[in-house]
């Protein structure tokens, strides 16, 4: 995949309505260390994060700087070189049923400064976004966000939901007694030049993930700078199979203790299997470690094999998270990208307030889950048939969400009897949607 999007100019719409409002709204030039420290500020301001160091734009600049970056910039302020809205924009390997990815517009790095906040500035560049995407020919829009409340309004839907675990170690004890293979420790440096390779075999399997950026397996792994305290308490544990073939890690911190050393809370930030035997035993790994009560871990999967490992499983409270939502631009090459569970023909009659994907469309796959889409002007008899908006098709575009809340909810409206089971039963995943990271 090139990166030749980096440099797909700004919609000229979304340009012109900034304009109105004194601002403009334009790429930053990413080969400008300074202009990029400008941005990468700016970035950082608008989550309340630090004033970044000078090592920190030095590793962004080289981890990140292949994207698209985008900024609205105030030219009457004191500090005009400092942009008062961001994104960065790339496009991304979306994993989909059936072992297969689609490309995706990931939108990342959504601020709009506290000072220019409520005057629609993040709609203009929403908006652009999602018109370049189209522009460029990316079928689909996807984010992970900080609040649920923003993005509907856009015809996002989440369609990858997480769950984050604390887990009480005194009641979590396996079913399984068997141990297999070896457990090591290695070093964040060992992790972070291994893990893509295991990340890899496995990433087409998992619908929801994406290609992780080495920045990224940097970042988890401790590496990057920025956070020290994180650096300085990072382990890692690496898992071989009998053959001597690392399968998984597991990145982990362990923090607390004061006052009763049996206390402590080990947090997992990142665990990554390829095999059953690898889950099993890193898992184990984490909840024996002595001297620990409670282990953490953010951004799972909502369908852990973990609780049907151990006898309690109220030794976990999972806490949903809806992570990534997903918005169709172009819903004939969507939806011909992954594959389906059996035969069947459904007819989706689809709103979209933006226009991208409005109109009436028929899915028809074979026995093999194989697609074929058309635009209709009528569905054929025999068709299931919902009317919908974009939000709610993108939701069900993964198969990890089900039909029967979406139709109580008056989310999705059954022109024909039974038509949102059908759709359930054909959209299904037979593995639940997960994304292992934030972007
Ligand atoms: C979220 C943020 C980007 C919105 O920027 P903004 O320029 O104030 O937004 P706009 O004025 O363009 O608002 C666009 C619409 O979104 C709504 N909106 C904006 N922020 C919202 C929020 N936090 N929650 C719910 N609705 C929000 C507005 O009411 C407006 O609605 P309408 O056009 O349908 O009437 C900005 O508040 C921000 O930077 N927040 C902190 C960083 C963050 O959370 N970014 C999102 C990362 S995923």
């Amino acid at each position: 995949m090139t990166n030749d999007f980096a440099k797909h100019p700004v919609d000229e719409s979304s340009a012109a309505s900034i304009a109105e409002s004194g601002l403009r709204y334009g790429l930053v030039d990413t080969s400008d260390r300074e202009s990029f420290a400008a941005w990468f500020q700016a970035d950082s301001r608008g989550f309340h994060g630090p004033i970044m160091s000078k090592e920190q734009v030095d590793s962004s600049f080289a981890g990140v700087t292949y994207r698209r970056t985008v900024g609205v910039w105030d030219e009457t302020l004191v500090v005009p070189e400092t942009p008062v809205a961001t994104t960065s924009s790339w496009t991304e390997q979306l994993s989909v049923p059936g072992g297969r990815t689609i490309d995706a517009w990931a939108i990342s790095s959504v601020t709009v400064s506290p000072t220019h906040r409520r005057r629609g500035i993040a709609r203009s560049l929403l908006e652009g976004e999602l018109r370049s995407a189209a522009d460029m020919g990316l079928p689909m829009a996807m984010l992970t966000v900080s609040e649920s409340t923003i993005y509907g309004r856009f015809g996002f839907g989440p369609a990858v939901f997480g769950a984050d675990l604390s887990i009480d170690t005194k009641r979590a004890r396996f079913v399984s007694t068997e141990r297999r293979g070896r457990l090591q420790p290695v070093s964040p440096a060992e992790f972070s030049s291994e893990v893509s390779q295991i990340f890899e075999r496995i990433r087409i399997l998992s619908p929801g993930q994406i290609k992780v950026w080495p920045l990224r397996w940097d970042q988890i792994g401790g590496l990057a700078p920025g956070d020290d305290d994180y650096t300085k308490k990072t382990r890692v544990v690496r898992f071989d199979d009998d053959s001597g073939t690392p399968r998984g890690f597991v990145v982990y911190r362990v923090s607390g203790g004061e006052g009763d050393l049996t206390s402590h809370t080990l947090t997992v930030d990142y665990l990554l299997a390829e095999s059953d035997e690898a889950y099993e035993a890193l898992w184990r790994f984490v909840l024996e470690v002595d001297l620990v009560r409670e282990v953490k871990a953010e951004l799972r999967s909502v369908d852990e094999p973990l609780l049907w490992h151990l006898i309690d499983r109220r030794a976990v409270t999972a806490t949903p998270i809806d992570h990534l939502w997903l918005r169709i631009l172009d819903i004939p090459v969507s939806l011909s990208a992954r594959r389906y569970s059996g035969a069947a023909r459904i007819g989706f009659d689809v709103s979209d307030t933006l226009g991208f994907a409005q109109g009436s469309f028929l899915l028809e796959t074979d026995d093999s889950g194989v697609p074929l889409v058309s635009c209709v002007e009528e569905f054929p008899p025999d068709t299931a048939t919902v009317a919908l908006s974009v939000n709610e098709l993108s939701s069900l575009y993964l198969g990890g969400v089900t039909t029967a809340p979406l139709v109580a909810a008056g989310r999705i409206r059954e022109l024909t009897d039974g038509a949102a089971a059908t759709i359930e039963r054909t959209f299904h995943s037979p593995v639940t949607p997960w994304l292992s990271v934030w972007f």
